[in-house]
């Protein structure tokens, strides 16, 4: 099963969307393997968005990113990188579809409530950033017989 790194950006905690965010995420039928919230730090950030640094929104972003904690998941499931981007939906909430996370309740590029990794790659450092060893859970759970096939359930 493949893993991917979420953050409930400080918009949505401001906004009261945490609850709401995890429930689209649980009942896809994904696995919650860590999760956790945390007071994003200048430093982490600016390696978790080396490829922005030099952009016109580079500060903001990190100032918006920082101003107050996030939530910090790690989610498991079958083609688990590509389920969440698509959940989540383009990066400007103007121009994401219906139905996703930011098509559904954001209205800008910045404030645009969650992050998903966008490949394996950024997936795998994404998740070395943000979680310690201890901090993953692997655990066995209860009705993946209903969400998977059993072909697709290995
Ligand atoms: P995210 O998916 O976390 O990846 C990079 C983040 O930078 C993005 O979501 C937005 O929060 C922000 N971002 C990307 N493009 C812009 C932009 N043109 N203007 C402002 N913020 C942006």
């Amino acid at each position: 099963m493949e893993k991917t790194l979420l953050i409930i950006k400080p918009d949505a905690i401001n906004r009261g969307m945490m609850g709401n965010i995890i429930t689209r995420i649980e009942h896809k039928g994904l696995i919650i393997a860590g999760i956790k919230m945390e007071l994003l730090k200048p430093e982490k950030l600016k390696k978790h968005y080396a490829q922005h640094e030099g952009k016109s929104f580079f500060d903001e972003l990190i100032k918006y990113m920082s101003s107050i904690p996030s939530v910090l998941l790690l989610i498991e499931g079958r083609e688990a990188i590509a389920v969440m981007r698509k959940l989540v939906g383009a990066t400007d909430g103007i121009r994401a579809e219906p139905g996703t996370i930011r098509g559904d309740y954001s209205l800008s590029t910045q404030n645009n409530l969650i992050h998903a990794s966008e490949s394996a790659e950024a997936a795998q450092k994404e998740i070395a950033l943000f979680f310690s060893k201890d901090e993953i859970y692997k655990y066995k759970k209860m009705g993946l017989e209903w969400i998977y096939s059993s072909n697709e359930n290995k």
